[in-house]
């Protein structure tokens, strides 16, 4: 795909690629354009060639089947099927590589709010409406919103992913070249939507670690998710086998639970939020549904805390929090 690249650097249609993933989808964005623009060109050209043959009083033939049959036709239309079929493959491909990401990756807490969008890393230092990271490393971003829907868009990094009240969406990304760049709101979010900006700063590692160390953060979420766990009351009945009422959430994270309702579910980010704002959707099998629901109780940014700290949880942590 080097034609493609260079064909790139001298339209400058696209903005700059600042991802390692931006070079890709410029790739398949370009080649789509190029062969839009074809099929058009075939399509005017037989339009005008039969609007001129076909013209009242023209002397071209009207009567009888066409001598070549249906195969024109019938070219025309698999050609076309066969070359998007190839098209939807190379775009499914490309789409499943940048939002399924790296297991591995550092997670960035994200809300968006009106209007504004408030970010915070695992070491716990925080900003509004900009986002620090350095070049070459991968991050995952956990998005959410706390009033309505969102879209966290920086162009040069060919990132968009929608921030819904409700649930947590997750992007990945690499940068790749130093410099800053626009992020923008892409979903109209309200009165200011359009000044819902900020930016992306992407700084060699060297700059990026002086950055950090001069921000004087604030505490870890799981630090924060632990304060939250305590003075919510969640501890009163999630802590420890002492109290049977209620399942232990020590090293639960990614493990399977068996639901009252006879299936079993994988406990991710998704379940845990899901059973803090809507506990008695999915009852684990053997507990009666007493649990509150602490939708409207806590903000956004508590409920990503309070995850970050259930999922830091191993088995036994209960009695090692005792011993400390
Ligand atoms: Cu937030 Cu538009």
């Amino acid at each position: 795909m080097d034609y493609l690249a260079e064909l790139h650097k001298h339209l400058h249609i696209m903005p700059e690629q600042a991802s390692a993933h931006a070079g890709r989808v410029d790739d398949l964005f370009l080649a789509l354009g190029i062969y839009s623009v074809l099929l058009l060109a075939i399509l005017v050209i037989l339009i005008v060639y039969f609007g001129i043959r076909y013209r009242a009083g023209s002397p071209g033939g009207r009567t009888g089947p066409n001598p070549s049959g249906h195969w024109p036709e019938i070219t025309f239309a698999s050609v076309l099927f066969v070359t998007f079929l190839g098209f939807f493959i190379w775009g499914g491909e490309l789409y499943l590589d940048i939002y399924r990401g790296p297991k591995d990756a550092t997670t960035i807490n994200v809300v968006g709010k009106q209007w504004m969008w408030k970010v915070e890393h695992p070491d716990g230092t925080r900003e509004i409406n900009t986002l620090h990271v350095p070049v070459g490393e991968t991050f995952r971003l956990r998005l959410s919103s706390q009033d309505v829907i969102h879209s966290f868009f920086v162009p040069a990094l060919r990132l968009k992913r929608d921030a819904v009240p409700g649930m947590h969406n997750t992007a990945w990304f690499t940068a790749t070249r130093p410099g800053t760049y626009h992020l923008l709101c892409a979903e109209y979010c309200g009165t200011d939507h359009s000044r819902m900006r900020g930016k992306v700063v992407v700084m060699s590692r060297a700059d990026y670690q002086d950055w950090l160390t001069r921000q004087g953060h604030g505490a870890k979420p799981a630090v924060l998710g632990k304060q939250l766990f305590h003075s919510h009351g969640c501890s009163g009945c999630h802590m420890g086998k002492a109290n049977v009422r209620c399942p232990d959430l020590a090293g639960i994270y990614g493990r399977t639970v068996p639901l009252a309702k006879g299936n079993v579910i994988m406990v991710d980010e998704a379940y845990i939020r899901d059973s803090i704002l809507q506990p008695s959707k999915q009852i684990v099998a053997g507990y009666a549904p007493i649990m509150p629901s602490f939708s409207g109780r806590i903000s956004e940014g508590e409920l990503q805390n309070i995850i970050a700290y259930i999922r830091s949880l191993r088995p036994g942590e209960w009695e090692l929090e005792n011993t400390r």
